[in-house]
């Protein structure tokens, strides 16, 4: 597997510094598109060189691919207002703003109206408003601008001593002569059954890179903060520190499931993976999707398509009879002998000040996370 990014090459549209005070046009961002914006000049979201045309963001909500053939399977949008729309014509070149401050510039080549209860159904696989991602998106502006853009100021870099954009990680994968790598998403803590298939994995590739996401995440998610913290202590406690590197993700989660996870799994290429680690539920969200549905959705591709490896894993849980962590591929016992405990369950806990059992989260860890739940409680 080569470590070529998606598409070949790496875009690159930054000009930071660059004076564009001259435009007097703005568009005002929202927490979702500056990350993007963020995220397409330093080439995570590569091929992709702006926010999408009418024409690629239809053949994305379609069939999964760019209008050039390349797999891409959520939309990479610029809402705006309908009366935004309306002072706005093709070719202008506009400053994109949020507070006082531009980040970046676009250059204007669609303005469209998508069908937004397509996109719902095909991408989420739901109109339901229940469902986070299609609440926001139908909260977001009705108008999509399209265009090439230029990112002409970082947006402020949290948890900058794991900020490494995808020049710098395949620096650093190449330095560690790592070749083969895989790559975690998480918005979660790490618990036993993340710990598990991480090392799994990691018995037979040279290294982990440990990519939690840290953007805009639902409000009942655990904060990134609280979280990078515990990946701290874990990795400190249970991890070799030669073999992972942590790094942030600084997009938003859409909770797309299935088409996220195809999302995710090209965007660790860019970083300079070769693998990408897709469980249960993979972004998934309530009981929207199926438990496999997010690796099934592989096999719509070639394996020079993807240009990475997904390693599929099953459910994963303790078993008190085996003595060790498995799933049923590895364990012949019954749900009675499993410790499972849901996400919100394990949420109502912490926040109660109760400690989930050692058997589905290392004790240093569920520390981190009490602390950090009293502190934004109090907060
Ligand atoms: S998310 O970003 O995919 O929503 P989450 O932290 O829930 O984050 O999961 C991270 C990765 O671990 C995903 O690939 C998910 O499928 C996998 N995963 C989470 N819990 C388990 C489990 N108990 N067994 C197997 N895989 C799991």
């Amino acid at each position: 597997m080569s470590l070529l990014p998606h598409g070949g090459k790496l875009i690159q549209k930054l000009s930071l510094g660059a004076n564009v005070s001259h435009i007097l046009q703005e568009i005002e961002l929202d927490a979702i598109s500056l990350s993007d914006l963020e995220l397409i000049a330093i080439g995570a979201y590569s091929p992709i060189e702006g926010f999408l045309t009418q024409e690629d963001y239809e053949s994305v909500v379609e069939n999964m691919k760019l209008k050039n053939g390349h797999v891409w399977s959520i939309p990479i949008t610029l809402p705006i207002t309908e009366e935004k729309a309306a002072t706005l014509a093709i070719g202008d070149e506009v400053r994109l703003v949020s507070g006082n401050v531009t980040y970046g510039t676009i250059n204007v080549s669609d303005i469209f109206t998508p069908d937004k209860q397509k996109e719902a159904v095909n991408v989420y696989r739901t109109n339901e408003l229940a469902h986070p991602g299609v609440k926001k998106m139908f909260e977001r502006g009705n108008v999509y601008v399209g265009g090439e853009i230029t990112l002409v100021q970082r947006p402020e870099k949290k948890f900058a001593e794991y900020y490494f954009d995808p020049k710098e990680s395949r620096a650093k994968f190449a330095e560690l002569n790592w070749k083969t790598i895989v790559g975690f998403q998480t918005r979660n803590p790490v618990h036993r059954a993340h710990e598990y298939i991480q090392k799994t994995a990691l018995e037979t590739v040279d290294g982990l890179f440990l990519n939690p996401l840290v953007g805009e995440t639902k409000s009942d998610d655990i904060p990134a903060h609280i979280r990078m913290e515990s990946y701290e202590v874990l990795l400190k406690n249970y991890y070799p520190e030669d073999r992972v590197h942590l790094a942030v993700f600084p997009a938003a989660m859409r909770y797309a499931g299935p088409r996220e996870a195809i999302f995710h799994a090209m965007v660790r290429k860019n970083y300079g993976c070769t693998h990408f680690i897709v469980g249960r539920d993979h972004a998934g969200v309530g009981d929207y999707y199926g438990t496999y549905e997010a690796q099934e959705i592989f096999s719509n591709f070639t394996a020079d398509e993807l240009g990475i490896t997904p390693l599929f894993f099953e459910h994963s849980f303790y078993c008190t009879k085996c003595e060790a962590m498995a799933s049923s591929k590895t364990c012949p016992h019954g749900n009675e002998d499993r410790v499972i405990l849901s996400g919100t369950k394990v949420r109502a806990m912490l926040r109660n000040g109760e400690l989930p059992p050692s058997t589905f989260s290392r004790k240093e860890v569920v520390e981190v996370l009490i602390k950090g739940m009293k502190e934004t409680v109090n907060s």
